[in-house]
């Protein structure tokens, strides 16, 4: 290999290209294709992090031609991408497009397709390498893996890599989650098993990391002594669109807060990771999983609701039983909170409340540490009477930053405290925009760089929390809420139990 000596190996401000590769999607007709993947390797392109060798092939049981896949392509690309449209940069994209088409259960097509992958490695020079993204039901991973495994698609070598990629929900449950990472680690290497969970994609996300280990500011404060209590909202203001298939067996706790808030959970509490490699964040994030207790009293601190028919932003919004495709009675979630402990030093005593929701009022994900009152005030009691608690808060999105809440005086003759807010924004602070969470992930898929994926003893522990809460809720019927409300009133009664409330983001 030919080193230049000019530069450090460990400096990752050089942009990272990728080996020569293929990228094989499963399930490139459905809407994760055509809204997030396609885009992301089009955006990826045309940032240059794509290598100059690369294969992108679609599976898929249509009859379609490379032509006619390679017009699909570019058209979801378009629509959806999130830097400028260039041609020059997609027809390049385009002639090393391919299709197989093929049922997962045809072995003659898995056969193609080895043979396609072969054939590659000479027309295009990809070297054997090649990852697997499957973008398809659960219930179809066995089929794709035996296939894969029949056709030794899925054996890396000393001379070539193959990865796999998941998308959530990783199982239904605990049991079928065991089941799920037996059967794709039997075919796949661990090491080459990338697990997708694409909020840990977000550059507000990571930059949790930047934020507390990077600062001197806030670590110290980062513990039970200052923090009164942790709030982890992700709202969506949207329904359920066209999936109610899907929906109506997974629900918002199986849906998000299985993944998506317990991974934001796990990097708000985790400890200092020796060093910023795979191994160790993850190893960081699986001691707070393996330390979550959840509430005796699950009535009161287990609430899942469902939307109503209501108003959001003036426009009616039908309700979920109404929506097409849901069973009229049906008992499925669209709303969930929680409130959770975390039993370590750092922690013990201090709540985490999780809620997630769609038909809230508006899409908004968010951290927010609220910190407790000032031991003393040396102030009459009228002069703090605007005062709350300090916050800080992590915005995911949108508005993606840091807010720092805190009390001020208010100018004037007399002595008044009220709260004021200190932001930080990503759009005023940074010429370059954020890239695509999906960006992110693909690329680091490509490059073997597993940091930003939960590993399987993770997605375990998640479901070990979970596993409870559904069979608390087996057979009840949720709390309603109207669409355009912050969810069922039982959800302000727990925190008003405590003495607390949600914040209103
Ligand atoms: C997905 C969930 O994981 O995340 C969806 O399955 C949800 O139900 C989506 O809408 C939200 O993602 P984002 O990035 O738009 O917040």
């Amino acid at each position: 290999m030919i080193t230049n000596p000019l530069r450090d190996p460990r400096d990752r401000r050089l942009p990272r290209v990728p080996e020569p590769c293929a990228l094989v999607v499963f399930g490139i007709t459905g809407d994760l294709a055509r809204k997030k993947l396609l885009p992301a390797i089009y955006d990826l392109a045309n940032r240059g992090l794509l290598p100059t060798n690369f294969a992108l092939l679609g599976f898929a049981r249509r009859d379609w031609a490379d032509q006619d896949f390679a017009e699909l392509s570019r058209d979801a690309a378009r629509e959806h991408s999130r830097t400028p449209w260039r041609e020059e940069v997609w027809e390049q994209l385009a002639s090393s497009v391919k299709f197989v088409q093929g049922s997962f259960d045809d072995d003659n097509a898995f056969d193609e397709l080895a043979a396609t992958l072969g054939e590659l490695e000479g027309s295009h020079g990809i070297g054997g390498n090649a990852a697997f993204y499957l973008s398809i039901p659960p219930s179809m991973f066995p089929t794709v893996l035996k296939q894969m495994q029949r056709t030794r698609m899925a054996e890396s070598t000393s001379d070539r890599w193959r990865r796999v990629v998941v998308e959530k929900p990783f199982g239904h449950d605990l049991a079928s989650s065991r089941e799920l990472n037996a059967l794709v680690d039997s075919v796949f290497s661990p090491d080459d098993v990338f697990r997708i969970d694409h909020y840990l994609g977000k550059e507000t996300v990571q930059n949790l990391m930047a934020l507390r280990f990077a600062n001197e500011l806030f670590e110290p404060v980062w513990n039970g002594h200052h923090v009164d209590s942790v709030q982890i909202t992700m709202a969506e203001d949207v329904g359920i669109g066209g999936r109610a298939g899907f929906y109506e067996k997974t629900g918002a706790a199986r849906d998000v807060l299985q993944n998506h808030l317990l991974q934001l959970l796990a990097l708000t509490a985790m400890e200092e990771p020796v060093e910023f490699s795979a191994e160790e964040i993850r190893t960081e994030k699986l001691k707070v999983l393996r330390a979550i207790s959840l509430p005796e009293d699950l009535r009161t601190f287990a609430v899942r609701g469902q939307y109503e028919q209501g108003w959001l932003a003036g426009q009616r919004a039908i309700g979920y039983r109404q929506e097409e495709g849901v069973d009229p009675s049906s008992t499925t979630e669209t709303y969930a909170a929680v409130r959770l402990g975390v039993e370590t030093r750092r922690w013990a005593g201090v709540p985490f409340y999780l809620r997630t929701g769609k038909r809230l009022p508006r899409r908004v994900t968010e951290i927010a540490l609220i910190f407790k009152r000032a031991p003393h005030l040396p102030f009459a009691d009228t002069d703090t009477e605007e005062l709350g608690n300090n916050q800080l808060v992590v915005r995911v999105q949108p508005d993606e930053g840091v807010t720092l809440k805190f009390g001020s005086k208010v100018p004037g003759s007399v002595m008044e405290v009220r709260d004021v807010a200190m932001d930080f924004l990503y759009g005023e602070q940074f010429t370059e925009a954020s890239p695509e969470a999906y960006e992110r992930l693909l690329l680091d898929v490509l490059l073997g760089d597993a940091t930003l994926f939960p590993r399987n003893t993770e997605v375990e522990a998640s479901w070990t929390v979970i596993d409870p809460l559904e069979d608390f809720w087996e057979g009840t019927t949720p709390y309603s809420y109207r669409a355009g409300e912050w969810g069922p009133r039982a959800a302000e009664e727990m925190l008003a139990a405590e003495g607390r409330r949600w914040r209103r983001p």
